[in-house]
C-alpha cells in the first residue's frame, strides 16, 4: 500500500479499502480480507471502480474485489469504496491475480467489461483474453460460476467467442444481465456504439 494512501486512511479514520499483500505467491486470504465468508465478485481492469462500487451498493451480502493496473485508478476507486464494507481494490495485473492469487474455486462471477482492444495486428499478443487466461478463470471459478464481458471491438470479441468455444469447461451464453452502467459503458452508450457481451458459464469441474 503506497504510504499516503495509508495515512489518509488514518487521519480521515477511513478504512483502507486497498488490499496489502504479504507475499507475491500465496493465495489470498478472502476471510482476512472481507472479515467474512461471502459470495465473491471480482471485476477486472475495473478502472475508476464506479461499476465495482455500484454492484456492491446493489447486493451488500457480496464481497466485492477490483484488479487494476494503474495505481491513480486504484485510489479514485479506494476513495469512491470508503462507506463500502464489502469492497477491496487490488493493484495487480489482472491475469498474474486470477492465476497465482485467487483461491481455486472461490470465485462466484467475475466482470471483464471493455479490457484493452489493441485493435493492431501486430499488438494483438497484449491482449488479455487467451486460451491460459480462460483456463485460469475456470479454475477460479465456483460450479455454476460465471465471466461476464464486453467490448465494443468486434474483431476481439469474434476472437473471445472462439477461444471460450474451444474450452469445453464453460456454456456461452450472450450476458444479458441488468448490470449497472461502467464509465466505459456510458462512453459507447453517449457515442451510440454497439457493444458485444459474452457470459461464459462454468459447467464443468475440470477443463
Ligand atoms: C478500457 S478501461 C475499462 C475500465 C472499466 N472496466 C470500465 O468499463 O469502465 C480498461 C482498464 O483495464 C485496466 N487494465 C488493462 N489491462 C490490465 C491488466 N492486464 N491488469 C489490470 N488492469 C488492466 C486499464 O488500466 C483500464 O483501467
Amino acid at each position: 500500500m503506497p504510504a499516503d494512501e495509508g495515512s489518509l486512511a488514518h487521519r480521515r479514520h477511513v478504512p483502507s479499502r486497498l488490499i496489502e499483500l504479504d507475499s507475491l505467491t500465496d493465495r489470498l486470504d478472502l476471510q482476512k480480507i472481507f472479515e467474512r465468508n461471502s459470495p465473491l465478485h471480482v471485476d477486472l481492469g475495473s478502472g475508476d471502480g464506479s461499476f465495482l462500487c455500484s454492484l456492491a451498493q446493489r447486493m451488500p451480502h457480496k464481497n466485492f474485489l477490483g484488479v487494476e493496473r494503474l495505481l491513480n485508478r486504484v485510489r479514485t476507486s479506494t476513495r469512491k469504496a470508503a462507506t463500502l464494507d464489502n469492497v477491496r481494490l487490488l493493484r495487480m495485473e489482472s491475469f498474474y491475480a486470477v492465476r497465482y492469487l485467487l483461491p481455486p474455486e472461490s470465485v462466484e462471477r467475475f466482470y471483464l467489461l471493455f479490457p484493452d482492444p489493441w485493435p493492431k495486428r501486430r499488438h494483438h499478443r497484449r491482449r488479455i483474453v487467451t486460451p491460459d487466461f480462460v483456463s485460469s478463470i475456470h479454475a477460479a471459478l465456483q460450479k455454476d460460476g460465471s465471466i461476464y464481458i464486453a467490448t465494443d471491438d468486434v474483431d476481439y470479441f469474434g476472437e473471445i467467442k472462439e477461444i471460450a468455444e474451444s474450452n469445453s469447461g464453460f456454456a456461452i451464453g450472450e450476458g444479458d444481465a441488468d448490470l449497472p452502467q461502467s464509465k466505459f459503458g456510458r462512453i459507447f452508450r453517449e457515442k451510440h456504439a454497439p457493444v458485444h457481451w459474452l457470459e461464459l458459464r462454468k459447467i464443468s469441474p475440470v477443463k
